[in-house]
């Protein structure tokens, strides 16, 4: 067991910055974050060459600002639409300027559903299908005798976070098998949509990966496009807008007044449905993991829950009053950002520090960069949860926590993806002991579209 802070795991930072050859191995068999030297870490504006042009690394806080707070000359990178296109289109996550603009105009009014008040109880029910799912795989006979069980908590996340959105997007409940499926195909195109890009960074052929991505898509987009067509065709009485999907259905363009076809509105849900539960969940893994390592502030979160709710059931209020487990989450969106890099270029050239990059180039603002860079934050690979209670930690918050980016392009659903960790994470600790099972590896992270486990997160649970 470890003291408390202690350093979980990243890939040790490289002696030197890796030759080209070096680099595609890394990339291929593991990620880009095993591809960092120790500078990487500390350096203002990196920059990389490869045979598909220039990569800049942006990592001091007044050029991140510079890129991430002026979104039209700093646009959203091609690469973006190549790594995303297969799973959701050119919807709103992926275009630009007055595109992005027009189709921000039309989702915004579905996003009233992700109200924190009014999603809190399709939250809360939810979390209760999953407390039941796990109470089920603690009490079957494979428990050890003091009544643990090693359980990946990786897919119960995923399908925890998927159904949460599943019943926000479509009012009704993911099943079992739905999720499974989404688990399987999202976690392949993962790795498949990571290694295409490689490829294309390397102007080498996709080697089929590109249909492969494709066929991953559909069999995502499978899963919901059934209730969307049913729906589009069932027509309903005016004004009955239950769901982000009536709000969608109902949205006109703001200057031709135009719906979405069907096929944009399932590339806007395949997005919302993707980025509103896959971040999350992984972040909630890597926050349960964390913990797992942790006993004595296991016990002091669940004194904080049960001093907050007084023993009942948790509502609204509490989840915001629980200080402890908001830093606990923080704290992992700060040490293992769901989004590892955000890709950008400029539409003109401009001087950055001592460099001239050209229109059209790759720049990168990396959260886990930022977010480890011993110039924002203290003993930055610590995990130390309470350092947002002091003053230096409440203004890195401010400053250089960005794991759901900065500026116009921000996330829209930072607030409820925060409210529902913290929900699911309360009632996770008031049900159960976790710990880190003797012997085993700790979980390796590697990044792909999400900063993934390798092998999952393998926990010991134990009901109280
Ligand atoms: C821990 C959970 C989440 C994380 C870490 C996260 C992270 C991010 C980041 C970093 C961006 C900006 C990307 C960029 O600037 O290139 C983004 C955008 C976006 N996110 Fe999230 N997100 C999370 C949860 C959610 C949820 C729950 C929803 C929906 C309910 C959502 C919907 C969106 C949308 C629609 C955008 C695109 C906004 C735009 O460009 O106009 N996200 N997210």
């Amino acid at each position: 067991m470890h003291e408390c802070p202690f350093i979980p795991p990243y890939p040790a930072p490289l002696a030197q910055k890796p030759g080209l050859i070096r680099r595609f191995y890394l990339g291929w068999c593991k990620s880009w974050l095993d591809m960092l030297h120790g500078r990487a870490y500390t350096m203002k504006l990196g920059v990389t060459q490869l045979p598909a042009g220039r990569a800049f690394m942006v990592n001091d806080m007044a050029l991140v600002e510079r890129v991430l707070g002026d979104a039209a000359h700093f646009p959203k990178h091609r690469m973006v639409h190549d790594m995303l296109a297969p799973m959701i289109g050119n919807s709103v996550f992926v275009s630009n300027g007055e595109e992005w603009a027009h189709q921000r105009a039309m989702v915004n009014p579905a996003f009233v559903h992700t109200n924190l008040k009014r999603a809190f109880p399709l939250m809360a029910a939810a979390t209760r299908d999953m407390i039941g799912r796990m109470r089920a795989l603690v009490n079957n006979s494979r428990a050890d005798a003091a009544g643990g069980r090693v359980v990946n908590v990786d897919p119960l996340m995923t399908h925890v976070t998927a159904d949460v959105i599943f019943r926000t997007i479509f009012s009704v409940e993911l099943g079992e098998a739905e999720a499974g499926a989404v688990y399987r195909a999202f976690g392949e195109y993962q790795t498949v949509s990571q290694r295409a890009h490689l490829l294309r960074l390397y102007r080498l052929p996709g080697f089929g990966l590109g249909r492969r991505a494709r066929r991953l898509g559909q069999r995502v987009r499978a899963v919901f496009a059934p209730i969307v067509e049913a729906r589009a065709a069932k027509g309903r009485a005016a004004g009955e807008r239950r769901d982000i999907l009536d709000a969608l259905l109902d949205a006109r363009h703001p200057v031709s007044g135009v719906g979405f076809t069907t096929g944009e509105l399932v590339d806007q849900l395949a997005l919302i449905f993707l980025a509103g539960h896959e971040t999350t969940a992984t972040s909630l893994g890597w926050a349960l993991y964390l913990l797992s390592e942790c006993p004595e502030m296991q016990e002091r979160l669940h004194a904080e829950i049960e001093a907050v709710t007084g023993g009942g059931p948790l509502d609204y209020e509490h989840v915001k009053a629980l200080d402890g487990v908001r830093n606990l989450y923080r704290e992992a969106l700060r040490l293992y950002p769901p989004v590892g890099f955000l890709p950008r270029t400029s539409d003109t050239p401009v001087t950055m520090r001592d460099k001239r990059v050209g229109a059209g180039e790759l720049m990168l603002v990396a959260p886990w960069l930022v977010q480890r860079n011993p110039g924002n934050w203290a003993c930055p690979h610590a995990f130390a949860p309470d350092r947002f209670n002091t003053p230096e930690g409440a203004e890195a918050l401010k400053e250089a926590w960005i794991p759901f980016g900065k500026g116009e392009r921000i996330c829209i659903g930072a607030g409820f993806a925060q409210q529902e960790a913290a929900l699911i994470l309360a009632e996770v600790i008031r049900n159960f002991r976790l710990e880190f099972p003797a012997g085993r590896p700790r979980p390796q992270v590697v990044a792909r579209l999400t900063l993934r486990p390798r092998d999952g997160f393998e926990l010991v649970l134990r009901a109280r």
